[in-house]
């Protein structure tokens, strides 16, 4: 993303995270009528190869806001024991699949700018019995985690909402523990993007 993009700046940054938090919130399987261009929830999960055994034992809260790009344990299971930190966890899927991956003694992190994804997510953790996964407010580009923390960095569909991604993948490397690794589902454009949907606010909000 070039430094013209309108969306870098603070006013601009703003905007459209105000844009992004409205989404989020306005976006589940219950609104599919509002004709968003993609699917949402479980239909989506199991397009991306969300098995149901994956799936079980989540609470249908986490699952019908589900708006992933991908599906980052596609790339492998987590290890028992490993560290793991979710950025724009939403609310809260593959935090609790990855806290059952690490359980018992592993420790899963997600991190999100909205404060009704968080709300949602830590219902559905309580819900689902899981006490090894915890939920923070917070952004990718500042990630609110110690430095080295981090086995696993988590996230899905999330690096396409952010102007400034080397940032985020700044803040990636920094929490990340010597040799440790991503497991990342977003969207990857191998042709130029014109000018005009660079700009489009409705673009890059949902
Ligand atoms: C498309 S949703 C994906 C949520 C979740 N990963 C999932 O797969 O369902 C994007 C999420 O990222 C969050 N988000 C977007 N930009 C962010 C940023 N810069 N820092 C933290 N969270 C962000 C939004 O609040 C939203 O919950």
């Amino acid at each position: 993303m070039n430094s013209r993009c309108h969306w870098r700046g603070a006013t601009g940054l703003n905007r459209l995270r105000g844009g992004i938090r409205a989404w989020s919130v306005s976006h589940d399987s219950r609104h599919l009528d509002q004709g968003f261009h993609f699917h949402t929830g479980r239909p989506l999960a199991h397009l991306l190869g969300y098995t149901d055994e994956l799936l079980a034992g989540i609470p249908e809260t986490s699952i019908e806001s589900f708006a992933g790009t991908g599906n980052p344990f596609s790339l492998g299971e987590l290890r028992p024991g490993y560290r793991v930190v979710d950025v724009g966890c939403g609310a809260g899927i593959d935090s609790l699949i990855a806290a059952r991956m690490v359980a018992p003694d592993g420790e899963v992190i997600g991190i999100d700018m909205t404060p009704a994804m968080l709300e949602k997510a830590r219902k559905a953790a309580e819900e689902a019995g899981l006490q090894s996964v915890g939920f923070r407010m917070g952004y990718a580009e500042t990630l609110p985690i110690e430095d080295g923390w981090a086995d696993v960095i988590i996230s899905n569909g999330v690096l396409n909402l952010m102007p400034d991604k080397q940032a985020a993948l700044r803040e990636m490397a920094r929490v990340l523990k010597p040799g440790g690794h991503i497991q990342i589902g977003d969207i990857l454009v191998q042709k130029q993007i014109p000018e005009d949907a660079r700009q489009k606010f409705e673009l890059w909000t949902g």
